[in-house]
């Protein structure tokens, strides 16, 4: 494994993407992983992405030979095959064939630049540029692996907006009244009782208690009278989040926002939740029900200005129902994130 630099035509600040580099983001749902090389973006730098013998190889999409991505690559049991000189990359992206010289040993140049490689909650996570000493931790989601909870993994949803102001909206509790009305929301429960998010190594946790509700508009299901409904956030800065919903009785909903940035302006977010309650339910009507959600916010988060996060907390204004946002710029700042885009 390699360390790289912030590829040409970065839409990052560098200091932001060297930063930003050091996480685990995730990039990918591992069971849409195969043997057949596929695209994908993170930080403006383009990737290859592949399974060979069960393991997944995260490199950069190019050819160490002739420079051709090797997303256009084909592939057989035993790695991908770029189409311009057949050179066959395998286990931990080491060039295993070079047909037009079987017999010669192949020198190290010819290995793929490689990333480091989770596969958790459903998806596929890397980290470009782990820092000199440690790797860095891996967001956690509550009860993914509790007995009696069914896992879910949302389809992707790609957004044109920065990763910022999406995890941002996720964590905004004020806006379900004016957005999320045809999903969850009650437009007349407006008010938002206080909340207190707590600093925690990662990030920040909050409960927050309301009664608004959280059964689909189109349910049957009503909560007790007064019922009063627990939201527990956990920010895993700089990207992730998990929202754990205590529904009457036992029954939880864990929703994870894992936001991939793509690029300063594009994100791709991934959605595994956990659930262990409504199991009879088809899993295509949760991942039509949390799409739904997610389309309701896209005209806010894709039309915010500016597009990038202002962490100097006096550029814009702020009402009581703010405290997540402004622990999460807080977050951000402390963690010595900047402007984060280049203009
Ligand atoms: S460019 Fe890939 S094998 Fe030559
Ligand atoms: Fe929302």
């Amino acid at each position: 494994m390699t360390k790289i630099t912030p590829p040409p035509q970065c839409s990052f600040e560098p200091d932001d993407w060297l930063r930003l580099a050091q996480y685990w983001h995730p990039i990918a749902i591992s069971s849409e992983v195969t043997n057949a090389p596929q695209k994908v973006t993170l930080l403006d730098e383009q990737l290859v992405i592949y399974r060979v013998k069960d393991n997944v190889v995260v490199a950069r999409d190019i050819c160490p030979h002739r420079g051709v991505p090797l997303s256009l690559s084909t592939h057989d049991s035993e790695g991908i095959i770029c189409p311009y000189h057949g050179l066959r990359f395998g286990e931990n992206g080491r060039c295993n064939r070079v047909p037009s010289s079987p017999d010669q040993a192949i020198p190290a140049k010819l290995h793929l630049l490689t990333f480091p490689v989770a596969e958790r909650y459903g998806l596929v996570w890397t980290c470009l540029a782990p820092a000199e000493d440690e790797m860095p931790a891996l967001p956690t989601m509550p009860h993914w692996e509790d007995e009696g909870f069914q896992q879910i993994v949302c389809p992707a949803f790609d957004v044109a907006g920065f990763a910022g102001r999406q995890v941002e909206g996720f964590l905004d509790v004020a806006h379900f009244a004016w957005i999320h009305t045809e999903t969850f929301a009650d437009p007349e429960n407006q008010v938002v009782p206080a909340y207190n998010p707590v600093e925690t190594p990662y990030g920040f946790s909050v409960d927050y208690w309301s009664t608004v509700g959280n059964y689909p508009a189109s349910s049957d299901y009503r909560a007790p009278e007064d019922f009063k409904w627990l939201r527990h956030f956990e920010m895993h800065l700089p990207f992730t989040a998990t929202l754990t919903i205590h529904f009457p009785g036992d029954a939880r909903l864990v929703i994870m926002n894992a936001a991939c940035p793509v690029s300063a302006r594009k994100t791709r977010l991934f959605a595994p939740i956990a659930r262990n309650f409504d199991q009879h339910i088809p899993v295509e009507d949760v991942h039509a029900f949390n799409l739904k959600v997610f389309e309701e916010d896209r005209l806010m988060v894709e039309t915010q200005r500016p597009e990038r996060l202002p962490l100097d907390l006096t550029l814009e204004a702020h009402i009581p129902a703010d405290r997540s946002s402004i622990a999460y710029r807080r977050g951000l700042k402390k963690r010595g994130f900047g402007e984060f885009f280049l203009a």
